[in-house]
Protein backbone atom coordinates (compact mmCIF):
# COMPACT_ATOMS: atom_id res chain seq x y z
CA UNK A 1 0.00 0.00 0.00
CA UNK A 2 0.92 3.60 -0.07
CA UNK A 3 2.07 5.86 2.54
CA UNK A 4 3.93 8.40 3.85
CA UNK A 5 6.83 8.15 6.25
CA UNK A 6 9.99 9.03 8.20
CA UNK A 7 12.87 7.87 8.90
CA UNK A 8 14.83 11.06 9.97
CA UNK A 9 13.24 14.00 11.77
CA UNK A 10 13.83 16.99 9.69
CA UNK A 11 13.08 20.32 8.66
CA UNK A 12 9.48 20.44 6.95
CA UNK A 13 11.94 22.00 3.80
CA UNK A 14 13.85 19.52 3.10
CA UNK A 15 12.03 17.15 0.98
CA UNK A 16 13.35 14.01 2.99
CA UNK A 17 11.23 14.87 5.65
CA UNK A 18 8.05 13.23 4.66
CA UNK A 19 8.50 10.43 1.77
CA UNK A 20 5.99 8.45 -0.39
CA UNK A 21 6.84 4.74 0.62
CA UNK A 22 5.47 1.49 -0.09
CA UNK A 23 4.54 -0.55 3.18
CA UNK A 24 2.72 -4.20 3.42
CA UNK A 25 -1.11 -3.73 3.46
CA UNK A 26 -2.15 -4.60 7.50
CA UNK A 27 -4.36 -6.77 8.57
CA UNK A 28 -7.52 -6.29 11.16
CA UNK A 29 -7.47 -8.62 13.93
CA UNK A 30 -8.84 -8.23 18.00
CA UNK A 31 -10.96 -5.38 18.09
CA UNK A 32 -9.56 -3.38 15.28
CA UNK A 33 -11.58 -2.55 11.94
CA UNK A 34 -9.18 -1.83 8.77
CA UNK A 35 -9.65 1.48 7.27
CA UNK A 36 -9.62 2.19 3.87
CA UNK A 37 -8.43 5.89 4.30
CA UNK A 38 -9.88 8.27 1.88
CA UNK A 39 -8.91 11.53 3.64
CA UNK A 40 -6.92 12.79 6.11
CA UNK A 41 -6.42 16.11 8.27
CA UNK A 42 -3.07 17.39 9.91
CA UNK A 43 -2.72 18.35 13.18
CA UNK A 44 -0.15 20.22 16.16
CA UNK A 45 0.46 16.40 16.99
CA UNK A 46 2.30 15.69 13.91
CA UNK A 47 4.50 18.54 13.40
CA UNK A 48 5.63 18.20 16.92
CA UNK A 49 6.64 14.22 16.36
CA UNK A 50 8.32 14.96 13.46
CA UNK A 51 10.45 18.19 14.57
CA UNK A 52 14.39 17.80 13.84
CA UNK A 53 16.04 15.81 16.09
CA UNK A 54 19.20 13.32 15.84
CA UNK A 55 17.16 9.99 16.22
CA UNK A 56 16.71 7.78 13.12
CA UNK A 57 13.85 5.21 12.68
CA UNK A 58 14.68 1.55 11.91
CA UNK A 59 11.09 1.44 10.15
CA UNK A 60 9.56 3.84 8.25
CA UNK A 61 7.38 6.12 10.95
CA UNK A 62 4.02 6.86 9.47
CA UNK A 63 2.31 9.65 11.20
CA UNK A 64 -1.38 10.88 10.95
CA UNK A 65 -4.42 10.94 13.42
CA UNK A 66 -7.20 12.40 12.14
CA UNK A 67 -8.77 10.78 8.89
CA UNK A 68 -12.44 9.65 7.28
CA UNK A 69 -12.79 6.09 4.97
CA UNK A 70 -14.29 2.93 4.60
CA UNK A 71 -14.04 -0.37 6.70
CA UNK A 72 -12.37 -2.73 4.63
CA UNK A 73 -11.89 -5.60 7.00
CA UNK A 74 -12.67 -6.31 10.76
CA UNK A 75 -10.80 -8.20 13.79
CA UNK A 76 -12.56 -11.41 15.05
CA UNK A 77 -13.94 -9.20 18.62
CA UNK A 78 -15.62 -6.53 16.44
CA UNK A 79 -19.14 -5.82 17.45
CA UNK A 80 -19.30 -1.60 16.01
CA UNK A 81 -19.14 -1.97 12.15
CA UNK A 82 -18.92 -4.28 9.68
CA UNK A 83 -17.34 -3.68 6.16
CA UNK A 84 -18.37 -1.07 3.85
CA UNK A 85 -19.04 1.23 6.88
CA UNK A 86 -18.03 4.94 6.30
CA UNK A 87 -15.99 6.12 9.91
CA UNK A 88 -14.16 8.80 10.79
CA UNK A 89 -11.51 8.82 13.83
CA UNK A 90 -8.41 10.38 15.21
CA UNK A 91 -6.81 6.85 16.60
CA UNK A 92 -3.86 6.14 19.11
CA UNK A 93 -0.69 8.15 18.87
CA UNK A 94 1.50 5.19 19.89
CA UNK A 95 0.68 3.40 17.11
CA UNK A 96 1.14 4.12 13.25
CA UNK A 97 -1.09 6.73 11.66
CA UNK A 98 -3.45 7.37 9.18
CA UNK A 99 -0.84 8.70 6.78
CA UNK A 100 -1.55 5.13 4.69
CA UNK A 101 -3.70 4.10 2.31
CA UNK A 102 -4.86 1.22 4.83
CA UNK A 103 -4.96 1.58 8.66
CA UNK A 104 -5.73 -0.72 11.60
CA UNK A 105 -8.01 1.21 14.29
CA UNK A 106 -9.33 -0.21 17.51
CA UNK A 107 -13.19 -0.17 16.94
CA UNK A 108 -13.53 1.73 20.51
CA UNK A 109 -12.14 5.03 18.76
CA UNK A 110 -14.01 5.20 15.93
CA UNK A 111 -17.27 6.90 15.15
CA UNK A 112 -19.95 6.43 12.27
CA UNK A 113 -18.87 9.23 9.43
CA UNK A 114 -21.52 12.26 9.86
CA UNK A 115 -23.85 11.22 6.54
CA UNK A 116 -23.98 14.76 5.61
CA UNK A 117 -20.15 15.34 5.03
CA UNK A 118 -17.85 14.35 2.35
CA UNK A 119 -14.88 12.21 3.40
CA UNK A 120 -12.51 15.49 3.75
CA UNK A 121 -14.87 17.29 5.55
CA UNK A 122 -15.36 14.61 8.27
CA UNK A 123 -11.31 14.05 8.19
CA UNK A 124 -11.15 17.81 9.76
CA UNK A 125 -12.96 16.58 12.79
CA UNK A 126 -12.22 13.65 15.54
CA UNK A 127 -9.04 15.12 16.90
CA UNK A 128 -10.11 18.88 17.74
CA UNK A 129 -13.47 17.56 18.65
CA UNK A 130 -12.84 15.14 21.06
CA UNK A 131 -10.16 17.63 22.75
CA UNK A 132 -13.12 20.02 23.16
CA UNK A 133 -15.57 17.92 24.00
CA UNK A 134 -13.59 16.04 26.45
CA UNK A 135 -12.61 19.26 28.06
CA UNK A 136 -15.69 20.66 28.15
CA UNK A 137 -18.07 18.58 29.30
CA UNK A 138 -15.65 15.16 31.15
CA UNK A 139 -13.01 17.44 32.57
CA UNK A 140 -14.84 20.61 33.09
CA UNK A 141 -17.81 20.07 35.13
CA UNK A 142 -20.04 21.09 31.89
CA UNK A 143 -22.71 19.43 29.52
CA UNK A 144 -23.43 19.58 26.18
CA UNK A 145 -27.02 19.17 27.17
CA UNK A 146 -27.22 22.24 29.90
CA UNK A 147 -28.34 25.12 29.41
CA UNK A 148 -25.52 27.39 30.75
CA UNK A 149 -26.75 30.25 29.62
CA UNK A 150 -25.45 31.98 32.88
CA UNK A 151 -22.05 31.43 32.31
CA UNK A 152 -19.56 33.36 30.18
CA UNK A 153 -16.75 31.14 28.56
CA UNK A 154 -13.19 32.77 27.60
CA UNK A 155 -11.67 30.38 24.47
CA UNK A 156 -7.94 31.59 23.82
CA UNK A 157 -6.78 30.62 20.59
CA UNK A 158 -10.23 30.82 18.89
CA UNK A 159 -9.71 30.09 15.40
CA UNK A 160 -7.50 27.22 15.26
CA UNK A 161 -8.22 23.41 14.52
CA UNK A 162 -9.64 23.11 18.39
CA UNK A 163 -10.69 26.36 19.04
CA UNK A 164 -13.08 26.36 15.81
CA UNK A 165 -15.35 23.34 17.56
CA UNK A 166 -14.62 24.28 20.93
CA UNK A 167 -16.73 27.86 20.21
CA UNK A 168 -19.49 25.53 18.53
CA UNK A 169 -19.81 23.01 21.44
CA UNK A 170 -19.67 26.67 23.64
CA UNK A 171 -22.72 27.86 22.01
CA UNK A 172 -24.63 24.49 21.70
CA UNK A 173 -24.48 24.63 25.90
CA UNK A 174 -25.33 28.12 26.03
CA UNK A 175 -22.55 29.57 26.80
CA UNK A 176 -21.66 33.38 26.21
CA UNK A 177 -18.46 32.87 24.04
CA UNK A 178 -15.30 34.90 23.86
CA UNK A 179 -13.00 33.40 21.60
CA UNK A 180 -9.61 35.44 20.89
CA UNK A 181 -8.23 35.87 17.17
CA UNK A 182 -5.18 38.36 15.78
CA UNK A 183 -6.23 38.96 12.39
CA UNK A 184 -8.93 40.19 10.58
CA UNK A 185 -9.53 36.06 8.92
CA UNK A 186 -9.42 34.86 12.27
CA UNK A 187 -11.42 37.13 13.75
CA UNK A 188 -14.03 36.73 10.84
CA UNK A 189 -13.89 32.89 11.31
CA UNK A 190 -14.99 32.78 14.95
CA UNK A 191 -18.07 35.35 14.86
CA UNK A 192 -18.86 33.07 11.36
CA UNK A 193 -19.09 30.07 14.04
CA UNK A 194 -20.94 31.98 17.00
CA UNK A 195 -18.59 33.84 19.13
CA UNK A 196 -20.70 36.47 20.48
CA UNK A 197 -17.27 38.34 21.25
CA UNK A 198 -13.89 38.13 19.91
CA UNK A 199 -10.72 39.73 21.24
CA UNK A 200 -6.96 40.46 19.82
CA UNK A 201 -4.63 37.70 22.04
CA UNK A 202 -1.81 40.12 20.70
CA UNK A 203 -3.06 43.10 23.32
CA UNK A 204 -3.43 42.68 26.77
CA UNK A 205 -6.54 40.73 27.35
CA UNK A 206 -8.12 42.00 30.98
CA UNK A 207 -8.82 45.37 29.28
CA UNK A 208 -10.57 44.20 26.57
CA UNK A 209 -12.57 42.04 28.55
CA UNK A 210 -13.63 44.89 30.84
CA UNK A 211 -14.50 46.88 28.05
CA UNK A 212 -17.21 44.33 26.63
CA UNK A 213 -18.61 44.53 30.56
CA UNK A 214 -17.09 40.93 31.33
CA UNK A 215 -14.09 41.57 33.26
CA UNK A 216 -14.39 38.65 34.96
CA UNK A 217 -14.96 35.08 33.06
CA UNK A 218 -16.84 31.95 34.48
CA UNK A 219 -14.28 29.48 32.49
CA UNK A 220 -11.73 29.92 30.07
CA UNK A 221 -9.90 27.25 27.23
CA UNK A 222 -6.27 27.70 27.02
CA UNK A 223 -5.92 26.28 23.63
CA UNK A 224 -2.78 28.12 22.24
CA UNK A 225 -0.12 28.77 25.22
CA UNK A 226 -0.03 27.68 28.72
CA UNK A 227 2.94 29.97 30.16
CA UNK A 228 1.94 32.92 28.16
CA UNK A 229 -1.57 33.28 29.89
CA UNK A 230 -1.24 32.07 33.46
CA UNK A 231 -1.04 35.29 35.03
CA UNK A 232 -3.74 36.83 32.84
CA UNK A 233 -5.95 33.89 33.25
CA UNK A 234 -5.67 34.15 37.22
CA UNK A 235 -6.80 37.68 37.46
CA UNK A 236 -9.91 37.27 34.89
CA UNK A 237 -11.26 33.64 36.09
CA UNK A 238 -14.28 34.66 38.39
CA UNK A 239 -14.01 33.22 42.14
CA UNK A 240 -14.75 29.13 41.85
CA UNK A 241 -14.45 29.44 37.56
CA UNK A 242 -12.65 26.64 36.15
CA UNK A 243 -9.71 26.82 33.18
CA UNK A 244 -8.84 23.96 30.87
CA UNK A 245 -5.59 23.65 29.56
CA UNK A 246 -4.15 21.16 26.64
CA UNK A 247 -1.02 22.41 25.78
CA UNK A 248 2.13 21.37 28.12
CA UNK A 249 4.04 24.39 29.64
CA UNK A 250 7.35 24.60 29.31
CA UNK A 251 8.04 24.55 33.13
CA UNK A 252 6.54 24.40 36.41
CA UNK A 253 3.33 26.33 37.06
CA UNK A 254 2.51 28.35 39.97
CA UNK A 255 -0.75 27.10 41.09
CA UNK A 256 -1.32 28.71 44.40
CA UNK A 257 -2.88 32.23 45.00
CA UNK A 258 -4.83 33.82 43.29
CA UNK A 259 -5.90 30.26 41.77
CA UNK A 260 -5.98 28.52 45.44
CA UNK A 261 -7.64 31.86 46.95
CA UNK A 262 -10.07 31.73 44.24
CA UNK A 263 -11.05 28.10 43.91
CA UNK A 264 -10.36 27.26 40.07
CA UNK A 265 -10.41 23.80 38.88
CA UNK A 266 -7.62 23.40 37.00
CA UNK A 267 -8.48 20.94 34.21
CA UNK A 268 -5.97 18.93 32.05
CA UNK A 269 -6.83 17.70 28.90
CA UNK A 270 -4.84 15.00 26.72
CA UNK A 271 -6.77 13.53 24.47
CA UNK A 272 -4.96 10.07 23.55
CA UNK A 273 -4.65 8.97 27.38
CA UNK A 274 -7.90 7.00 27.15
CA UNK A 275 -6.04 4.91 23.83
CA UNK A 276 -2.93 5.62 25.21
CA UNK A 277 -3.42 3.70 28.38
CA UNK A 278 -6.12 2.19 27.51
CA UNK A 279 -8.62 3.16 29.99
CA UNK A 280 -11.85 1.22 30.42
CA UNK A 281 -13.59 3.71 29.68
CA UNK A 282 -12.04 3.91 25.98
CA UNK A 283 -15.14 3.71 23.88
CA UNK A 284 -16.39 7.10 25.11
CA UNK A 285 -14.52 8.54 21.68
CA UNK A 286 -16.47 6.36 20.33
CA UNK A 287 -19.63 7.79 21.63
CA UNK A 288 -18.06 11.23 21.65
CA UNK A 289 -18.05 10.62 18.02
CA UNK A 290 -21.63 9.44 17.18
CA UNK A 291 -23.16 12.50 19.02
CA UNK A 292 -21.00 14.68 17.40
CA UNK A 293 -22.23 12.84 13.84
CA UNK A 294 -25.52 13.24 15.19
CA UNK A 295 -25.26 17.11 16.17
CA UNK A 296 -23.53 17.62 12.32
CA UNK A 297 -26.00 16.14 10.69
CA UNK A 298 -28.54 17.43 12.77
CA UNK A 299 -27.17 20.84 11.44
CA UNK A 300 -26.32 22.02 14.87
CA UNK A 301 -22.69 22.20 13.96
CA UNK A 302 -20.91 22.32 11.37
CA UNK A 303 -17.39 21.19 10.16
CA UNK A 304 -14.50 23.39 10.67
CA UNK A 305 -12.54 22.19 6.99
CA UNK A 306 -11.58 25.09 5.48
CA UNK A 307 -9.22 23.78 2.37
CA UNK A 308 -7.94 20.79 0.72
CA UNK A 309 -4.29 20.90 -0.09
CA UNK A 310 -4.35 18.07 -2.70
CA UNK A 311 -4.55 14.27 -2.58
CA UNK A 312 -2.95 12.49 -0.03
CA UNK A 313 1.30 12.27 -0.96
CA UNK A 314 4.45 13.09 0.63
CA UNK A 315 4.59 16.61 -1.58
CA UNK A 316 1.08 18.09 -0.37
CA UNK A 317 1.95 16.74 3.56
CA UNK A 318 5.06 18.88 3.70
CA UNK A 319 3.08 21.65 1.94
CA UNK A 320 0.17 21.17 5.04
CA UNK A 321 3.13 20.70 7.38
CA UNK A 322 4.61 23.51 6.86
CA UNK A 323 1.50 25.89 6.98
CA UNK A 324 0.34 24.50 10.15
CA UNK A 325 3.77 25.04 11.64
CA UNK A 326 3.63 28.63 10.85
CA UNK A 327 0.60 29.47 13.71
CA UNK A 328 -1.45 30.73 11.31
CA UNK A 329 -3.78 28.28 10.21
CA UNK A 330 -7.90 28.50 10.14
CA UNK A 331 -9.86 26.12 11.13
CA UNK A 332 -8.34 22.50 9.86
CA UNK A 333 -6.36 21.83 6.27
CA UNK A 334 -7.14 18.54 4.58
CA UNK A 335 -5.59 15.90 2.19
CA UNK A 336 -8.35 14.09 0.34
CA UNK A 337 -7.95 10.68 -2.05
CA UNK A 338 -4.15 9.13 -3.50
N1 LIG B 1 -3.82 17.98 24.85
C1 LIG B 1 -4.49 17.62 23.76
O1 LIG B 1 -5.24 16.63 23.78
C2 LIG B 1 -4.39 18.46 22.52
C3 LIG B 1 -5.25 18.21 21.44
C4 LIG B 1 -5.21 19.03 20.33
C5 LIG B 1 -4.28 20.06 20.27
N2 LIG B 1 -3.43 20.25 21.30
C6 LIG B 1 -2.46 21.36 21.26
O2 LIG B 1 -3.22 22.56 21.31
C7 LIG B 1 -2.60 23.57 20.54
C8 LIG B 1 -3.60 24.13 19.55
O3 LIG B 1 -3.95 23.14 18.61
P1 LIG B 1 -4.78 23.54 17.30
O4 LIG B 1 -4.94 22.32 16.49
O5 LIG B 1 -5.99 24.31 17.66
O6 LIG B 1 -3.70 24.53 16.61
P2 LIG B 1 -3.78 25.39 15.28
O7 LIG B 1 -4.97 24.99 14.48
O8 LIG B 1 -2.45 25.30 14.62
O9 LIG B 1 -3.98 26.88 15.84
C9 LIG B 1 -3.80 27.94 14.94
C10 LIG B 1 -4.39 29.20 15.57
O10 LIG B 1 -3.65 29.55 16.73
C11 LIG B 1 -3.81 30.94 16.92
N3 LIG B 1 -2.67 31.43 17.70
C12 LIG B 1 -1.39 31.48 17.29
N4 LIG B 1 -0.62 32.01 18.28
C13 LIG B 1 -1.44 32.29 19.32
C14 LIG B 1 -1.26 32.85 20.61
N5 LIG B 1 -0.06 33.24 21.07
N6 LIG B 1 -2.34 32.99 21.41
C15 LIG B 1 -3.55 32.59 21.00
N7 LIG B 1 -3.78 32.05 19.78
C16 LIG B 1 -2.75 31.90 18.95
C17 LIG B 1 -3.88 31.54 15.55
O11 LIG B 1 -4.82 32.59 15.59
P3 LIG B 1 -4.49 34.03 14.93
O12 LIG B 1 -4.01 33.74 13.54
O13 LIG B 1 -5.77 34.75 15.01
O14 LIG B 1 -3.39 34.65 15.79
C18 LIG B 1 -4.33 30.38 14.65
O15 LIG B 1 -5.62 30.56 14.10
C19 LIG B 1 -1.35 22.92 19.93
O16 LIG B 1 -0.23 23.19 20.74
C20 LIG B 1 -1.66 21.44 19.98
O17 LIG B 1 -0.52 20.61 20.00
C21 LIG B 1 -3.46 19.48 22.44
Amino acid sequence: MKAIALTRYLPISDPESLQDVELPKPVAAGHDVLVRVEAVSVNPVDTKIRSPKPQVEAQPKVLGYDAAGVVEAVGENVTLFKPGDEVYYAGDVTRSGSDAQFQPVDERLIGRKPTTLDFAQAAALPLTAITAWELLFERMPFSIDAEHNDKTLLIIGGAGGVGSIAIQLARRAGFTVIATASRKESIDWCLSLGAQHVIDHRQPLAPQLAALGHAQVDAALNLADTDRYWGTLGEILAPQGHVGLIVEPSGPLKIGDPYKAKCIGIHWEMMFARARFRTPDMIEQHRILTRLASLIDAGELRTTHTETIGAINAANLRETHRRLESGTTIGKLVLAGW
